[in-house]
C-alpha cells in the first residue's frame, strides 16, 4: 500500500474508517419510538433553539442511523461537550441508541446527483470524499449535511476547531478553514437537497400544529 500523504490522505482516512465501521445490526424503530419521546421535546419542534449560546437544534430525519449512534456515544463519553445531550445519552444502552436512531432517522437521504449553487472551492478540495458535493453522506459513518440548519453546521465546525468536539478526522480538516470558509460552507450545505428534516412531534398541548 502506498504511504498516506498528500492527495492520498483523504483516501486513506476513508479506507480506515470504512474498515472500522463495517457491519452493525439495524435498530428496531418500533422499540425506539417510545424511547425517543423526550428527545422530541427539542428535536421534534421545527426551528427549536439551544440557549446560551443560541443556535438551532439539529435535524435528524434522513440522517444516517449509524452516525446518530456514534454521535450519541460521543455525548455519553463527553468526546462532544454538551451538558444536555450528555445527560440525555448517559442512561441509554447501545441497543437503545440503535433503536432510537432507526426511529428518528427514518429513511436515510439518497443523493439525487445535482447541487444548488456553486460549491465553495474548499468543499471540492476537502469535504466531498465523505460528505459529497450535495452534502449527502458518502456512507453510514458520516453525517449528511444537506438541509441541516446553517447555524448548527457553523457551530459544529467551530467546535471541532476548538476541540470541544474531539474527532480526529474532522480535526484535520477544520484547521484549513477560516471563519469566512465556515460561514460559506455552512450556508452552501444548508441549502442543498434532498434536505434533512425535523421529526414533528404529534399531539402536543404546546404545539400549534396538531
Ligand atoms: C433540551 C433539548 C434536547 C433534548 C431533550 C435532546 N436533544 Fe439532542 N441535541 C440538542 C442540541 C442543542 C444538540 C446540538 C449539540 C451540539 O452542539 O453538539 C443536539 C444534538 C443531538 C445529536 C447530534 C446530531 C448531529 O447532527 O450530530 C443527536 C444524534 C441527538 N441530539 C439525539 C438526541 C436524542 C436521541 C435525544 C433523546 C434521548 C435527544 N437528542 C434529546 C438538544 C436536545
Ligand atoms: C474522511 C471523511 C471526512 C471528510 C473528508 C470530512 N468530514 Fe466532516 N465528518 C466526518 C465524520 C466521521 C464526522 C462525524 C465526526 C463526529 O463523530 O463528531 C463529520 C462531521 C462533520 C460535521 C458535523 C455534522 C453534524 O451533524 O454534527 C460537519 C458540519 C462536517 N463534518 C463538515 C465537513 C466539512 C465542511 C469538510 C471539509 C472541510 C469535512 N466535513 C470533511 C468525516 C469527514
Amino acid at each position: 500500500m502506498p504511504p498516506c500523504r498528500l492527495g492520498l490522505k483523504i483516501f486513506c482516512i476513508v479506507m480506515a474508517l470504512g474498515a472500522a465501521g463495517a457491519s452493525r445490526a439495524a435498530g428496531d424503530a418500533a422499540r425506539g419510538k417510545p424511547l425517543a419521546y423526550t428527545c422530541l421535546g427539542c428535536h421534534g419542534i421545527e426551528d427549536y433553539k439551544n440557549v446560551y449560546p443560541t443556535y438551532s437544534v439539529p435535524r435528524l430525519v434522513g440522517q444516517q442511523p449509524d452516525y446518530i449512534v456514534a454521535a450519541l456515544k460521543e455525548y455519553k463519553s463527553s468526546d462532544r461537550s454538551h451538558g444536555t445531550m450528555h445527560a440525555q445519552a448517559a442512561t441509554l444502552s447501545d441497543q437503545d441508541m440503535e433503536d432510537i436512531a432507526a426511529y428518528m432517522a427514518g429513511t436515510p437521504l439518497k443523493s439525487i446527483g445535482s447541487v444548488i449553487g456553486t460549491p465553495p472551492a474548499k468543499v471540492a478540495q476537502l469535504c466531498v470524499a465523505c460528505h459529497n458535493k450535495d452534502g449527502v453522506a458518502a456512507s453510514g459513518e458520516y453525517p449528511s449535511l444537506s438541509g441541516q440548519h446553517a447555524d448548527y453546521l457553523a457551530r459544529t465546525l467551530e467546535e471541532y476547531k476548538r476541540g470541544d468536539r474531539k474527532n480526529a478526522v474532522m480535526a484535520t480538516f477544520v484547521t484549513q478553514l477560516t471563519a469566512t470558509d465556515i460561514r460559506q460552507i455552512a450556508d452552501y450545505y444548508a441549502q442543498q437537497k434532498p434536505a434533512l428534516q425535523t421529526l414533528e412531534r404529534r399531539s402536543s398541548l404546546f404545539s400549534a400544529k396538531n
